[in-house]
């Protein structure tokens, strides 16, 4: 909190066509709209265009805590993402700039693909053919593992179009991470491609496919030819997608089916503290409003704005922000195959450059990382196109905020870092340049946007006095937010006791933050046994999982160590089974099987062998012990302890564990 200093200077911004309001005059307006949340969410829903109005706002589920939105509304979201758009002006605007990641000799990428809003109509709707000819219907699952190719919204809004409900599963997760959740949702149709590229490298995704279905129900494979890598196909199971293509006519319509506002849109996957991921189930009507209402407050998205969102769709923010929330707002977007680093660290600029951008959405450990180059690779470029920047997935420290204030954008953009989470469907608490914009604080979340009862409280839901921390809840339900019939596929029980439990009754996100005097908000971190590695979230008992399905392995704990780029990176203790030895060809061995058994984004940074891990007499892990010991730093305050340990017990096996660490090394 040291760092939450307001900045006067940063309260001005000179040609901002925003009106800049004090905090007080927001807060005010912000009040009316948390008392009647539910008149204020109606008047948001009557923006989109429905089929058939709701009868009711908000009612209780079948399950306590799942709430419906907007009840006996009917709507289809790939209609307001295009349908709306082809029949008007709109039709002959972009939609999608697509780069891919190779380039030639002199830095230009080789393939770049555009459609207009008519255009993407078209391929969604010859998509959505093939899918209903190859026999899925309403409510059927699928799912999706591709790279960031334009088939990839193409897929979800073809799904999206016919009402079946699909799953995203990031390219970079490993085949049995593919396998967990295409057997959790029970998809009969899986979608992927031949390869993509990442950091100059060829990916063969095909490969993991083949691997992953082997355990599954999928009865076909729909195949993208991305990479031309060579690929086996099965026989009866595995279709080209061209193929499968050719014989539909050019222009066939199929009618986007009329769905309920409860219907679920997609369920995604995500990491908590125990168990296998959490399927989180997104409706289509809650959901739909609150992108629309967030991309005008928080993007103040414009008919001449190009829009660039760095995220991968295989995350939500992808979901949100790159295809349902700007293609509804009918906005221009840039979509990126490959990592910001490819071929030089000038890429994104590049980007910026080439297509002039407007609004930049990104996140804090990728400008940490570009950081690092200095300023020329991105003053070389012309950013004067950017008005908006916003960064997402971490707390953003202020240096890096100050970063992209100045440097990125000439000082002349507002710069926030917009908080929420796969659960809430889109973004909660924001700068929001496109309704209000209250003075700017380098590395703040700010205040929460209209209709979101946002607090900092205790463990009995007490609110946390100014400066102090707490856990952060939303104490209204929000359109957006988990949705029926279960609010977790498959999960009531479990999404009650996750989300609705620690603090009786209000929406418990699992972070811990302060708000400061004028009430912003400042998310600090996660508040439980998960991980935020480079944005990504991973849930420590996960990778224990992985590490003791090992051979080698009796006994594994993970905790999360401070990364100057990252965040936060994984360190593991390792227990080993007799007849084993630990020493760097093992730790090494270890590591490649994390990255092959979850997906790289969880590599750890180092392995510790240790005889055995600290616990407490009822067989908890002191996980401060260990961190203390990763960090190579002190106990901290011990008169708080959450491991119900006596404190002679953790010092004693800190000291322990330190000495053994030590000697290892
Ligand atoms: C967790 C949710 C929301 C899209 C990407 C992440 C952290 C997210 C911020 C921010 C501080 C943030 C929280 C949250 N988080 N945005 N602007 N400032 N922390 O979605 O993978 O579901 O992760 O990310 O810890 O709980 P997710």
């Amino acid at each position: 909190m040291s760092e939450a200093l307001p900045f006067d200077e940063y309260l001005e911004l000179p040609n901002w066509r925003a009106r800049t309001v004090d905090i007080e005059a927001y807060k005010r307006f912000w009040r009316t709209t948390v008392e009647d949340f539910v008149g204020f969410w109606e008047k948001e829903a009557r923006n989109l265009e429905w089929f058939r109005p709701w009868d009711r706002v908000l009612e209780s589920g079948e399950h306590p805590f799942v709430f419906k939105w907007f009840v006996g509304g009917l709507l289809n979201i790939s209609y307001l993402c295009l349908d709306r758009h082809a029949k008007s002006w709109r039709r002959n605007k972009v939609a999608y700039i697509w780069e891919g990641e190779p380039v030639d000799g002199d830095g230009r990428p080789l393939s770049t693909r555009k459609y207009t809003y008519y255009e993407l109509y078209r391929e969604v709707n010859r998509l959505a053919h093939v899918f209903l000819s190859l026999g899925l219907r309403k409510g059927d699952r699928a799912a999706i593992y591709l790279p960031m190719i334009p088939e990839l919204p193409i897929t979800m809004l073809a799904l999206a179009r016919i009402g079946v409900i699909f799953t995203v599963v990031f390219s970079g997760f490993s085949a049995e991470n593919l396998a967990i959740r295409v057997n959790d949702l029970g998809a009969k149709v899986l979608v992927t491609a031949d390869g993509f590229y990442r950091r100059g490298r060829l990916i063969n995704l095909k490969e993991v496919v083949d691997k992953a279905v082997e355990s599954t129900d999928v009865e076909k494979v729909v195949v993208v030819k991305r990479a031309g890598n060579e690929v086996s196909m099965k026989e009866g199971r595995d279709f080209w997608l061209h193929d499968l293509l050719r014989t539909v006519p050019e222009n066939v319509s199929v009618e986007p089916e009329p769905l309920d506002s409860t219907h679920p849109l997609y369920v995604l996957y995500t990491s908590g503290t125990t168990g296998k991921p959490k399927g989180i189930i997104h409706d289509t009507g809650g959901y739909a409003v609150l992108l629309n209402s967030t991309m005008k407050w928080v993007f103040d998205i414009r008919d001449d704005d190009v829009y660039f969102c760095t995220a991968d769709i295989g995350w939500v923010t992808g979901h949100s922000y790159i295809v349902f929330g700007p293609l509804m707002a009918g906005a221009t977007i840039v979509m990126y195959e490959g990592t910001p680093d490819y071929p030089t660290v000038e890429r994104w600029w590049q980007i910026i450059e080439r297509n002039g951008v407007t609004i930049f959405y990104t996140t804090p450990t990728a400008v940490r990382m570009l950081m690092r180059f200095g300023n020329e690779p991105v003053q070389k470029h012309n950013r004067s196109t950017l008005r908006i920047i916003h960064s997402v997935g971490e707390p953003i420290n202020p240096a890096a905020w100050k970063w992209l204030f100045e440097v990125v954008g000439e000082r002349r953009c507002p710069v926030g870092s917009t908080w929420w989470m796969t659960e809430t469907g889109g973004i909660l608490i924001s700068h929001l340049p496109g309704l209000m914009l209250t003075p700017l604080k380098p590395g703040t979340n700010g205040l929460p946007l209209p209709g979101i009862d946002a607090e900092v409280v205790d463990e009995k839901g007490v609110v946390a006095a100014p400066g102090q921390r707490g856990y952060l809840v939303i104490r209204k339900p929000w359109p957006g937010m988990l949705g029926p019939p279960t609010g977790m596929w498959k999960e009531p029980e479990r999404y009650r006791q996750v989300y609705w439990e620690k603090v009786n009754g209000v929406f418990f996100t699992g972070d811990y933050a302060v708000k400061d005097v004028d009430g912003y908000i400042w998310v600090a971190g996660r508040a439980d046994e998960v991980l935020k590695v480079a944005g990504h979230r991973i849930g420590t008992y996960e990778l224990e999982s992985v590490l003791v399905s090992h051979a080698a392995v009796s006994e594994a704990a993970v905790v999360g160590v401070p990364d100057e780029i990252k965040g936060e990176t994984p360190v593991a203790f390792v227990v080993l089974k007799s007849g084993y030895q630990g020493g760097n060809e093992t730790a090494e061995q270890l590591i490649k099987y994390v990255r092959e058994t979850y997906g790289a984004i969880a590599t750890p940074s180092s392995i510790l062998f240790v005889s055995k891990l600290p616990k407490t007499r009822s067989g908890k892990i002191m996980r401060r012990v260990l961190r203390a010991v990763a960090t190579g730093g002190s106990l901290g305050d011990l008169t708080t302890l959450e491991d119900e340990a006596a404190v002679d017990e953790v010092k004693e096996s800190y000291e322990q564990l330190l000495k053994e660490v030590r000697r290892g090394r």
